[in-house]
């Protein structure tokens, strides 16, 4: 199994260095193969990240941080910087709206400029990409530990998309106190939706819970609201891209309706996502770039054939045409609260201002 190869410290990476290459876990191919992606280049680790061979907010943000390692390594002694400059714009081209790949490729440019030669800010890129994926994976472990107590006994828990190690390294977010919860013998049941268009409840988050051995089942996503109703989910935890610094929360397309969903059954909705997530430049939900993606996403279905064979069918009446917006904005008055690093922070500014000036301060330490 690939993903047991990059389990060390601070849980399971998805996307990490070997000397030139980065590598990953192509989890375009999941469930049906594990192929593992070797990229030379940043160019290609880019086009890696914009054609979701690698997805989630976290695990984005640390290919985008290996990306400019990448850049750094092959980038000519004159002209280094400018040639690390105009990597980080090619990089933040690759997909527009979670927040962590902004982060991470504004890190590690940062950390190279602090430096005096190509030579030392070759190696300073490198770990400070490294440093971006460990730092991200010992979050997810506090995440973990906030969010167990809020786990209902004896009641399923609903999560949407994939916010499990493949999304963010380590534990990752919205699965990170189902782990722990799991790890100590707590019953915990889940609910994983479909997440059409691209599936990726169905194919990510139910792949990572089967391996777990953690009881759960697939829920379509036109099923939530009759499960609810019938007193069947206690509590709804879904990740996000990019948190604005009002609390209005980019993620997945369909978490918007979960969370109306959930406040009309009085089912508490948390968001689990550490600090690189929350952008605090951005006032609301009405400035976070949300990101449309091909229409054939939505107008075809990709799965494995009784052959044998990974293939994408037409599903939808041929000629027509489909909108496929990525993610949506859930409004901060439809969450319960954030399970951050730094435990439950609450849905409005101020909270998450302190939570952010805390972050922060830790980190000039
Ligand atoms: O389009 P994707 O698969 O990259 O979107 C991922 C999500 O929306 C996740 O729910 C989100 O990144 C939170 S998990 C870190």
């Amino acid at each position: 199994m690939i993903e047991q190869r990059r389990r060390f410290q601070g849980g399971r990476h998805p996307v990490w260095m070997e000397e030139a290459f980065v590598c990953m876990i192509d989890q375009r191919a999941l469930p049906h193969e594990e192929i593992l992606l070797r990229l030379g280049s940043y160019p290609e680790t880019t086009a890696a990240i914009r054609d979701m061979a690698v997805r989630g907010a976290g695990s984005i943000g640390v290919a985008a941080g290996f990306a400019m390692a990448q850049a750094a390594l092959n980038a000519p002694a004159s002209g280094f910087l400018e040639e690390m400059e105009r990597a980080a714009a090619h990089i933040r081209l690759a997909r527009p709206t979670a927040k962590n790949l902004f982060y991470a490729v504004d890190r590690v440019l940062a950390a190279v400029k602090e430096t005096s030669s190509p030579e030392q800010a070759r190696q300073r890129a490198r770990m400070e990409a490294q440093a971006v994926a460990e730092d991200d994976a010992r979050m997810t472990q506090e995440i973990a530990k906030a969010g167990l107590p809020l786990i209902p006994a004896g009641e399923a828990v609903l999560t949407h998309c994939n916010a499990g190690w493949l999304a963010y390294p380590g534990w990752g977010t919205a699965l990170a106190p189902i782990y722990l919860a799991h790890e100590q013998g707590i019953r915990v049941f889940v609910y994983a939706t479909e997440t059409r268009p691209r599936s990726q409840g169905a194919k990510l988050t139910t792949w990572e819970l089967a391996q777990a051995g953690i009881p759960h089942a697939l829920l379509a996503d036109t099923a939530v609201g009759f499960t609810m109703r019938k007193g069947e989910i206690g509590m709804v935890i879904v990740g996000a891209d990019r948190i604005a610094a009002n609390g209005d929360t980019a993620n997945k397309i369909g978490t918007y309706s979960l969370s109306i969903l959930a406040e009309s059954h009085g089912i508490p909705f948390y968001v689990a996502a550490p600090s690189p997530t929350f952008d605090a430049e951005c006032p609301s939900g009405d400035q976070i770039p949300i990101e449309e993606r091909d229409e054939r996403e939505v107008l075809e279905a990709t799965g494995r054939s009784a052959a044998g064979v990974v293939e994408s069918v037409r599903v939808a009446t041929p000629g027509i045409r489909a909108r496929n917006p990525a993610f949506d904005v859930t409004p901060a008055k439809w969450i319960t609260g954030f399970i951050t690093e730094c435990g439950i922070v609450e849905p409005q500014p101020q909270a998450i201002a302190q939570f952010l000036d805390k972050r922060r301060h830790a980190l000039l330490r």
